[in-house]
């Protein structure tokens, strides 16, 4: 860092200045005593840190104003910076910070998004705190013994800040902050591990299964193959045997067929056999014939006798006519005598039916006087005879009774021993006895014979049979020739057909013949099959008994198969958990690594390590610079030593920076010791070899050196010395920046900023 200008306003006693450094490189800050020299070293510091001589920020703003800046442009690596640090007591005040980069003659923000945030970008950029400024390069006023005053340890931890070692730190508690995070991921990982590893352990039993399962597969699928193999031949050979059995049905239907056919033919012959006696049955119309014929040749015969007959035949007609007409007229007679005959046996009976009537009556009467006389009976010898007593009334009623029946019975037994009753009916009988006689009168007239008139009709009947052949006489010969023809023909016929018959039966004895040897050739077809198909039953017997060996064959095998890829459905798992397992034991190993990587850096980039080591190197160094220095500006008297390193009571080793200052009369004496003058000889020779350290340390980054009056305690001669040596100084740093209120050291500088006091707050003018 080397300054280049400065900007300030209202900051302390300074209203409004502008700055210009480039220019100076060694040079002296002079005026009078609270001019506004050490307020210049503020605008350094102040805007970097925030910091500077003042307690509070706002005594950085010049007194009755409210809004201070300060703006602080400077080199730093090869780069120009500027930072601008404002800050109004406005209400309850307000603080702002700016940091910019100069990129092609532009300045850029390279501000934070908080103030904070920015402050600790130009920490990284310088690589020191305020404190590691004050302790070394700049040595503000009042402060020269910064370092010698500090306590061992203290002292320790501002050399490390020179030396930049809290990048160590930085590093140390980065590694460290790795490491943690490795070793949670270790943890993870380590666990992962161990699952794996339990998991994985199933490995080798699983494969020992694997090979188990696959054997057992191999001797099933052999199994199988054997058995499909004779499964096959045998359904092949069950496939002809059906086809046999088929053929069989097949001949069995041909033989029905065939054996249909025969009864057929047979049937026929039968048929055959009744058309012969059809034809024979011709012969019986032979008889009818041949009595045609001899018929014919009697009729001849008897030609006269037929003539004649048939002459009588025509008279005897006439007399059989007149023989019924006579028949007619007695029979009308007879039938009116049988009337007449019914009616007198009516009569009769009438008349009977009067002599009845009669003999009723009387026997009436005579059951009513017996009645009546018994009625009577109790009046005999009987005094009282009074008629008012009932039953003695009815006594003498029947008694009163019996003479008029008595006289009653007379008159009817007179009637019928005279036969003095029914007369018209006898007048009637009497008249139609004499309608009979004259009827028998008439008949004995008529002389009609019955006998006679019967014997005409039955030689008529006789002639009759000679009459009727009259007719046929007269066509006889003619009648006899065409019996005889047709005698003929029926034999000829009767012959014809039986020859036919005859033929058609040989012709189907000849065709049964045939279809029976071919029957015959089936049978034998058929029994060379049916002895093939006896093993029908056997083979499927097999076939099922096969099926089923190969059925359950085949589910042993999907049950072994299934656990195989079950199995190796394992095994690839554990083989990925395995290639995973490889995995995590590398990424352990590597953690593991990472581990001790991280705890080595961590360990070397701590304060026992690396910074110890720094620490260690830069100590000879210092020592060597700082005596150089004391020697020049004590002429040889004092000397100093540093040590890090003491033992403890407790045998261990303190870290410490204990400083030792010898005077070459007097030997080693502590510091508290030496005059003020003294002190601060050794207190700038220190100082200085800090500040060159930090010029040399790596990225150099501080490259100014501030002393404000820390001349003005030494006697002339010594500052003068003093001067010298800060004069010689102007190679190891690229601006080096002397306050001092005392105008004797003006000579000592060829460049200068002159501050003064105006009405306008503080100004300085640089000489160059
Ligand atoms: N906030 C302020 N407002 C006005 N003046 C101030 C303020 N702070 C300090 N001062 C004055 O500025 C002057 C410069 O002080 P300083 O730079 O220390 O002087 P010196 O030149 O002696 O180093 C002093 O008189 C001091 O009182
Ligand atoms: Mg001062």
């Amino acid at each position: 860092m080397r300054p280049l200008s400065m900007d300030l306003s209202n900051f302390r006693s300074y209203l409004s200045e502008s700055i210009e450094l480039t220019a100076l490189k060694v040079a002296l800050i002079n005026g009078r005593n609270g001019n506004g020299k050490s307020t210049l070293i503020d605008a350094i510091t102040f805007p970097l840190f925030g910091r500077g001589s003042a307690d509070k920020i706002d005594d950085y703003v010049t007194l009755g104003k409210t809004d201070m800046s300060a703006a602080l442009s400077f080199e730093l690596g090869g780069n120009t910076y500027r930072v601008i640090r404002n800050r109004t007591t406005n209400g309850r005040g307000k603080s702002s910070l700016e940091l910019q980069q100069l990129i092609n003659g532009e300045w850029e923000s390279k501000s934070g998004a908080t103030a904070p945030e920015t402050e600790e970008r130009i920490r990284k950029l310088l690589r020191m705190d305020y404190e590691g400024f004050i302790a070394s390069a700049f040595v503000v006023q009042g402060e020269a013994d910064k370092f010698s005053k500090q306590k061992p340890a203290e002292r320790k931890a501002t050399l490390a800040n020179i030396l930049g070692l809290d990048a160590y730190s930085e590093y140390e508690s980065q590694a460290k902050e790795k490491a943690k995070g490795t070793e949670v991921d270790l943890k993870v990982v380590r666990n992962q591990v161990q699952e794996l590893e339990t998991r994985t352990a199933n490995k080798p039993t699983l494969e020992a299964q694997l090979v188990t399962v696959e054997a057992e597969i191999v001797s099933i699928e052999d199994q199988l193959k054997e058995k499909e193999t004779a499964l096959n031949q045998l359904i092949e050979k069950r496939a002809n045997l059906q086809a046999a059995e088929i053929r069989i049905m097949d001949i069995n239907t041909q033989i029905a067929g065939i054996q249909k056919e025969i009864n057929d033919l047979n049937n026929q012959i039968p048929l055959l056999e009744r058309k012969t006696s059809d034809a024979n049955k011709l012969k019986d119309q032979i008889p009818s014939l041949e009595k045609r014929i001899s018929d014919t040749e009697k009729l001849t015969a008897n030609k006269d006798k037929i003539i004649s007959s048939a002459n009588e035949a025509k008279v005897v007609r006439g007399q059989i006519s007149e023989q019924d007409e006579t028949a007619a007229a007695n029979s009308e007679l007879e039938l009116e005598r049988s009337k007449i005959q019914t009616e007198v046996t009516k009569i009769d009976g009438l008349i009977y039916q009067g002599k009845s009537k009669l003999e009723a009556n009387i026997q009436n009467f005579k059951i009513q006087i017996k009645n009546a006389k018994q009625q009577a009976k109790p009046l005999e010898g009987l005094e009282c005879q009074n008629p008012t007593c009932q039953l003695i009334k009815g006594a003498v009623e029947a008694r009163d009774k019996i003479p008029g029946l008595n006289k009653q019975l007379e008159e009817e037994t007179i009637k019928l021993d005279t036969g003095n009753y029914a007369d018209e009916l006898k007048q009637q009988k009497e008249a139609l006895k004499s309608k009979l006689m004259e009827i028998d009168i008439q008949i004995e007239i008529l002389e009609y014979d019955q006998k006679s008139h019967q014997d005409l009709k039955i030689k008529l009947v006789d002639l009759e049979r000679y009459e009727r052949l009259a007719p046929a006489l007269e066509n006889a010969e003619e009648s006899k020739r065409l019996a005889q023809d047709q005698i003929d023909q029926i034999h000829t016929t009767i012959k014809e057909k039986q020859d036919d018959i005859t033929e058609q039966i040989n012709q189907i004895n000849i065709l049964i013949k045939a279809k029976q040897d071919a029957i015959t050739g089936f049978e034998l077809d058929k029994m060379s099959l049916e002895d093939d198909a006896k093993e029908s039953v056997e083979v499927s017997l097999n076939i099922t008994t096969l099926e089923s060996q190969i059925r359950i064959l085949r589910e042993k095998l999907g049950n072994q198969q299934a656990a195989r890829g079950a199995i190796r459905k394992s095994i690839d798992e554990l083989t990925e958990l395995d290639v995973k397992l490889i995995d995590s034991r590398t990424k352990l190993d590597s953690l593991a690594a990472d581990l001790t990587d991280w705890n080595d850096i961590a360990r070397a980039c701590g304060k026992n390590g690396i910074q110890a080591v720094i620490i260690e190197n830069s100590i000879p160094e210092i020592e060597r610079e700082a005596n150089n220095l004391l020697a020049r500006m004590s002429s040889g008297r004092f000397s100093l030593e540093l040590l890090t390193q003491k033992p403890s009571k407790t045998a261990k080793v303190t870290e410490t920076l204990d400083i030792k200052i010898s005077d070459s009369g007097l030997g080693v004496r502590p510091y508290e010791t030496y005059s003020g003058a003294e002190k601060m000889m050794i207190d700038l020779a220190i100082r200085i070899s800090l500040s060159k350290l930090l010029t040399r340390r790596a990225g150099a980054t501080i490259r100014t050196l501030v002393l404000d009056e820390t001349s003005s305690a030494l006697d002339a001669q010594n500052r003068s010395q003093f001067l010298q040596i800060v004069n010689t100084l102007r190679e190891d740093f690229d601006l080096i920046l002397v306050i001092s209120h005392q105008e004797d050291v003006q000579d000592a500088f060829d460049q200068r900023i002159e501050v003064y006091r105006t009405d306008e707050g503080s100004k300085a003018r640089v000489i160059a």
